[in-house]
């Protein structure tokens, strides 16, 4: 617990798992769940999801639907999900590590967390003594990483004003209270905050963070002791502009207090099926995720270890992507300048931030009539409802066909 500050060990000691609250509460009234009558059992087996925002993409099953009915067929663009192929060492690496019959290491085998550790310094350029983590995927991370660090009922997370669902769903599986804000002025001086999310490059904007505004988030949740998380898990796709870790020397000079990187290599090296993500950073921080983790499991297979060594260890599979995205992003960009859509940010990550200054949802629908599914921006946040976001993980067929669609006169 060496170097953390005060209000964060309060974090790290306060309520913990509201979940296992819920269970013990049923246990010690001598009900197991399915005992219960449907009702109550309805309203048990609620209370978690009831918290939680809608699932946005059932909203979207409409707009697929008259897409799909496209008689040159749907172009999906509407998430980021990689189609190209994961790398041949890659797979290789998780076919020779298939015989795996013992429990694999919660911390990562020593192989794994090398290859982390060298990664995170090569690439993220920090050279202090940073604390790492295997996890499965990303997502899974976002999702319960307010739990795992005791963050719960009465505290505050704040997240982007636009940004990934999960950092909402993951405070609120907490029972946390979300903040979106970009400005830290505007979060003002709220005791209640105990962890803030940056994402850089962003989706679905695109936006990258100056190394300026990195070092003040990091500033001022040290000086308030608020756990700043910085999701980085597109940083290998710059365009424009060079995304910088929270973890580099620039941000921090190598003092990572206070301060997570969460990583995937689901787009990077096309692994979102494997779910292969890890953190980095705060000694103090990981080392606790760690000892939860050791009770709660959430283990990296070992054949998914060894993949990740592999997907780590190489960079050449990462630059061959970037020219695949890089390609694509040229086509999309241009066709929809040219019908009229205006692009915001958009300089580093996997999406094109578009705009007709319309509500998103008649974008979409107008996008969906040519058969091309588009990200509604309501999804990402209230002030988003003027964009939409348009995805580059196509097939290269499919991409020059939804600029081959986007030429066609926009009459409707
Ligand atoms: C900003 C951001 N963070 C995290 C994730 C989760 O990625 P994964 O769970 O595949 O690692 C995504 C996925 O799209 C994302 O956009």
């Amino acid at each position: 617990m060496e170097g953390l500050h005060e209000r964060e060990l309060r974090v790290l000691r306060g309520p913990r798992f509201a979940w296992w609250c819920l269970q013990g509460r049923q246990d010690r009234q001598g009900h197991a769940v399915r005992d219960l009558p449907a009702a109550a059992r309805g309203r048990a087996l609620n209370v978690r999801s009831s918290a939680l925002p809608d699932f946005p993409w059932d909203l979207l099953e409409p707009a697929k639907a008259i897409a799909a009915a496209h008689s040159g067929g749907i172009v999906d663009l509407s998430v980021g999900t990689p189609v190209d192929s994961v790398p041949p060492a890659v797979r290789q690496a998780l076919a020779d590590s298939s015989d795996a019959p013992g429990y694999p290491l919660t911390a990562g085998s020593p192989a794994l967390r090398a290859a982390i550790t060298g990664w995170i310094s090569r690439e993220c350029h920090a050279s202090g003594e940073f604390g790492v983590l295997p996890t499965i995927g990303s997502k899974e991370l976002v999702a319960w990483l307010p739990t795992l660090l005791g963050v719960g009922p009465g505290d505050v997370v704040v997240i982007p004003a636009v940004c990934y669902p999960t950092y909402e769903v993951g405070a609120k599986l907490a029972g946390a209270e979300v903040v979106r804000s970009d400005s830290l002025t505007a979060v003002g001086p709220d005791p209640r905050v105990k962890l803030i999310w940056i994402n850089s490059p962003s989706n679905p904007t695109g936006r990258v963070l100056p190394v300026e505004h990195l070092r003040k988030v990091v500033a001022w949740g040290r000086e308030r002791g608020v756990i700043v998380v910085s999701d980085e898990c597109y940083v290998s796709l710059g365009w424009e502009s060079e995304p910088v870790s929270v973890l580099s020397d620039e941000v921090t000079g190598g003092d990572y207090s206070g301060v997570l990187a969460v990583h995937s290599l689901s787009k990077r090296s096309n692994l979102a099926g494997y779910r292969a993500g890890f953190v980095g950073g705060d000694p103090a921080l990981v080392g606790e995720l760690l000892a939860v983790r050791k009770h709660a499991g959430m283990i990296v297979p070992a054949p998914v270890q060894a993949a990740m060594v592999a997907a780590l260890n190489d960079e050449a599979h990462v630059a061959e992507q970037r020219v695949r995205y890089a390609a694509r992003r040229d086509m999309l960009r241009t066709a929809l300048v040219k019908s009229g859509f205006e692009i915001s940010h958009s300089e580093a990550g996997l999406y094109l931030w578009a705009t007709r200054d319309e509500d998103c949802w008649a974008t979409v629908d107008r996008l969906a009539r040519r058969g091309i599914l588009a990200a509604p921006g309501a999804f990402y946040g209230p002030s988003a409802a003027k964009h939409v976001r348009i995805a580059l993980t196509a097939t290269d067929e499919r991409v020059a066909t939804a600029a081959d669609r986007l030429a066609e006169p926009f009459t409707d």
